[in-house]
This record gives structure tokens, sequence and C-alpha cells, in this order.
């Protein structure tokens, strides 16, 4: 036998509270399904997944509008702070107002923000083709090519610092190719944890990018100018040009060490036929002092001037001959390094990479340990 939901009444109050509220019902899974709304969108599948957010499918349940909605991972997530590595929701957000303050053909733009079950998100345009990095894993690009996604690059961050935006996690991962009459249209996406130089960093005091990329200023003084984002693209130009980025480790302390202080492998080491004034500006891009690294115009000059000699005589394409690139680090000890971090050279009076935590603070480490697994990996190899 049927029972009815028995009225709500002032005699029977409790019949009101029957429905979960937020505080007692159980929060939805983290990963989102084929056929699930959210908010006004429904989801088709997913695109891809980062350190901070996965990316739907989405198209819109009124009127089709096909989208890529970013959603914030839950353990991303602080309630009012970015303590620990956690995003605030509102910091989480920024990426919203930062890509329409560059407004460039190369940002994607983001038309709706919203929230799902607690967890923020972004609607943005639903970009067809893949990441660099997937392009790259595939073999290695011809030159010209690589250098003409470099210099679409360098016009995509030249329209960023002019507003005085640092994307501060330049990587392969965060760029986006799109096939095009048969060339490619790049676009820079993930705007999370860029610097706006005119407003208070809501990441400052921790190191906000992916170890690969990260500039030496990066970990010591914290001091993020556009000249991190010329590093980054440094990197990114040795993994597209030289097979191999310029410092890899199978720990994260060296790795930092490394950038902090170890000479770059001469770009002849890894591509003997690599012209010379093309190597020089790739090491350039590269130096240890921010304010001694090339302007983007004169990295942009070069570029062009490498990609017109490389399409007058095409290089051979080699596989790279480099080390493999490191292994992903874990979100664990990414946390670590990020909640753990000060802002003081990693490296010891011997120049020794040094430990990045007090030795008396390794109580705190330990307790640390556990939750750093819930802390946000800013940084995600
Ligand atoms: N607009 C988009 N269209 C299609 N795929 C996207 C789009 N934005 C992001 N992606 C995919 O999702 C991945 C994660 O997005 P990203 O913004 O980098 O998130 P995170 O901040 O977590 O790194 C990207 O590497 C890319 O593969
Ligand atoms: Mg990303």
């Amino acid at each position: 036998m049927a029972t009815a939901a028995a009225p709500r009444s002032a005699e029977n109050p409790e019949a009101r509270r029957r429905r979960p509220t937020a505080r007692t019902r159980r929060p939805r899974p983290e990963r989102l399904v084929a056929g699930q709304r959210v908010g006004a969108w429904r989801v088709e599948g997913e695109l891809g997944r980062g350190g901070m957010a996965s990316v739907y499918a989405v198209s819109h349940t009124g009127f089709g509008k096909r989208a890529a909605l970013k959603v914030a991972h839950r353990s991303a997530l602080a309630d009012d702070t970015v303590e620990g590595g956690r995003l605030a929701p509102e910091t989480f957000l920024r990426e919203a107002r930062i890509v329409h303050l560059i407004d460039h053909p190369g940002v994607c733009d983001v038309f709706a923000t919203g929230t799902f079950d607690g967890r923020p998100y972004l609607a943005m345009e639903r970009l067809h083709g893949e990441t660099l990095g997937a392009l790259a894993k595939r073999g290695p690009l011809p030159r010209h090519e690589a250098l003409g996604i470099l210099i679409e690059l360098c016009a995509i961050l030249g329209a960023a610092h002019a507003k005085g935006v640092v994307h501060r996690d330049l990587k392969l991962e965060n760029v986006f190719v799109t096939p095009l009459a048969g060339a490619r249209r790049v676009r820079l996406l993930d705007w999370g944890i860029a610097r706006v130089l005119a407003e208070p960093d809501p990441l400052k005091g921790m190191v906000a990018g992916t170890l690969t990329y990260v500039s030496p200023e990066q970990v010591t003084t914290g001091d993020v100018t556009a000249a991190a984002d010329i590093y980054a693209l440094g990197v990114v130009a040795y993994q597209l040009l030289l097979g191999a980025p310029p410092f890899t480790s199978t720990t994260d302390l060296e790795l930092i060490w490394k950038h902090v202080n170890a000479a770059p492998p001469a770009p002849a080491q890894l591509r003997p036929d690599v012209p010379e004034e093309l190597a020089d500006v790739l090491v350039a891009m590269l130096a240890k002092d921010a304010a001694e690294r090339p302007a983007l115009d004169e990295v942009a000059a070069a570029l062009e001037a490498a990609r017109a000699a490389a399409i007058a005589a095409p290089p051979p394409v080699v596989e790279p001959t480099a080390a493999p690139a490191p292994a992903p680090i874990s979100v664990a000890r990414a946390a670590a390094v990020v909640a753990l971090r000060p802002l003081r050279p990693p490296f010891d009076a011997l120049g020794r990479p040094a430990p990045l935590v007090d030795p008396r603070k390794l109580a705190w480490l330990a307790l640390a340990g556990a939750a750093a697994l819930s802390v946000i990996a800013f940084v995600t190899g």
C-alpha cells in the first residue's frame, strides 16, 4: 500500500525537514557522466582533465549551444582561503574575468559561470583539436611548424602582458591546437592561476606553476613578472625544437635546483643542426636573472627569422635523442612542494639541493603529508 507523504503543517513541522538539505546531502560523485545536468547544461562527455578541474563537452538544454564546461575538482577548493594550496571558489572563477581582460583570439572565450554541487564552473567555447602535449607526443613537429606555434604563443602572451597579465602556467598541456585549413590555430588555455600585476596576488606565498616550466624567481623570491612566461616559453621551445625540456629530474627538489642553478644544455648538443641565432635566443629565454631574458618581440623576431629559413631549407625531422621528459609529478608530491616551499633558494652553502623545509618543521611535514593529499596541485608536471 502506498503511503501518502505527511502534510506540512504547524502541527507537523518535521515533514518540512524531510528533503535533504545541503548539509545532509551526500556530495555527488566527482566525475560527471553523459546525460547529467549541470545548471542549464547537459553533459556529453569528458574533454580533458588538469590539476584543478575537469572539462566536459556540454550542450545547453534550452537552445542547444555546444560548450566546454570547466568544473573545479572538489579537492582543489577551499571555503574562503587559498591557504594550503587550495583555491577559493571566486579565485577559480577569476579565469572568466582574466580572459576578457586580455580579449585576444588566442584566448578561449568564457561566457558563463556558475556553481554545481558546491563546485564553481566556467562555460566556454568548445574547442576542437588537441593539446600541444598530445600533438608533440605523436612525434616531432617539422621545425617551421613548431616555430609557427611558438610565434603564435608570443602574440598571445604579448596581448596578455600588455594588459598586465602573466599566465604563469604555460606548458604543453595548456596549449590547444585546432587544425585549420591545412594550418593550425593556437589557443593558450587555463588562465586559472594567472597573475594580474595590478592586483594583489591570491596565490602569494605559493609556488604556482609546473615544475618543468617554473622560472627560478617563482621558486626563490616569488616575484612573478612577464619574464616568467618567457622562461616557460623557452622550456616549451626546447621541447618542440630540440626534443626535450632543458631540465629533467626524478626528484622535485633536484628539478627546482637545476632551474635555479644549472646551465641549460646547449641546443646544439640536442640538435646539432639548430641555427646559432635560434640557439642563442632559446638559451637567453632561460636566463636565471629575469631582467636578462629577451623581450617577447625580440623572441618573436628571432623565431620568425628561423621560420623563414626553415621554410626555405627544411631540416630533416629527427626523433629526439635527449633524455625523456620527467614522469608527471604526483599530486601528493606536488602538493607538498606547493604547500611547504619557503621562498628562499633551494640549495645549501655547498650548492647542493637543500631540503625545502627546515628540519625542525619536519614534524609538521608528517602532519601535512596527510593534508597534502587533499591539497590542490598547482604543480602538475
Ligand atoms: N575549451 C576547451 N575545449 C576543449 N577542451 C578543453 C577546453 N578547455 C580545456 N580543455 C581540455 O581540458 C584540459 C584541462 O583544462 P585546463 O583549463 O588546463 O584545466 P586545469 O586548470 O585543471 O589544468 C586541457 O588540457 C584540455 O585538454
Ligand atoms: Mg591546465
